[in-house]
């Protein structure tokens, strides 16, 4: 089955890197969908790099405002402007700093007007899955982000990223992670109201070309979102074209 690989950069390549590794996985073929997330500073050159290759281009965030007196803010219509399909909002790493639910429900709302795909990243603490929280804190983070979010005929994409598993080394196990991603897609279908609406659960936490497979054999698991292991051009070409 087709399945959706996503590359999260993150914060790790400065300009001339971010081009050299869009050049280097431009030549992709594969029977997945494939989307690289740039820094902001790097998207409108990678798009033109990554012209009439089948990788298609993502932010890792957006303004949760239209447009307007937002210092530092990059709007969704702005990166829809410059090629962007996806963005990746309520990153851990954003979470860690402060962005709370509603704001990552504003983002939400703000890329879907835009006609921006959102991946929405959810994901427990070690203490929670520990204490086998993991379903109703992650059902709740899914509802908060939810609230009011009118979907129409656009998809939505929801990574489950435990926290403990995202640059750790210590990924989660397939099943269980395909156990909680079959309740992620109930969650958010419940929570937009919408039994039927094109929702895509993907698996995120250390994944690397050796453990990918185990995670796409999940019939729950749609796709990976995948951090360290997308700098390195040929590892992720290996996971991308994981059949
Ligand atoms: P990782 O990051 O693959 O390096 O664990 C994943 C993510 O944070 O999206």
């Amino acid at each position: 089955m087709k399945k959706l690989i996503i590359a999260n950069w993150k914060m790790n390549l400065g300009f001339k890197m971010s081009l050299s590794l869009a050049k280097a996985i431009k030549d992709l073929r594969t029977n997945n969908a494939v989307v690289v997330c740039p820094s902001a500073f790097a998207l409108p050159a990678a798009k033109e790099i990554l012209q009439g290759s089948q990788v298609k281009l993502g932010a890792q965030d957006c303004s949760g405002a239209a447009n307007g007196a937002h210092t530092g803010q990059i709007s969704a219509a702005s990166l829809k402007e410059i090629g962007c399909a996806y963005v990746i909002l309520g990153h851990s790493e954003q979470r860690a700093m402060g962005e709370t639910c509603r704001q990552v429900n504003l983002k939400i709302t703000a890329a879907l007007r835009a006609g921006l795909t959102p991946i929405i990243c959810v994901g427990e603490t070690w203490p929670k899955h520990q204490a086998g929280q993991s379903q109703s804190f992650v059902g709740g983070q899914i509802r908060r982000a939810l609230t009011g979010v009118k979907l129409g005929q656009q998809a939505l994409i929801v990574a489950y990223e435990p926290l403990w598993a995202i640059g750790s080394g210590k990924s989660a196990k397939p099943e269980e992670a395909g156990k909680i991603q079959a309740f992620i897609k109930q969650a958010v279908r419940q929570a937009l109201g919408r039994p039927q609406a094109s929702v895509a659960v993907l698996y995120g936490g250390s994944v690397d070309a050796k453990n990918a497979a185990g995670f796409l054999k999940q019939a729950a698991i749609e796709g990976l979102l995948v951090g360290g292991a997308s700098l390195r051009a040929q590892e992720f070409k290996k996971i991308a074209n994981i059949k």
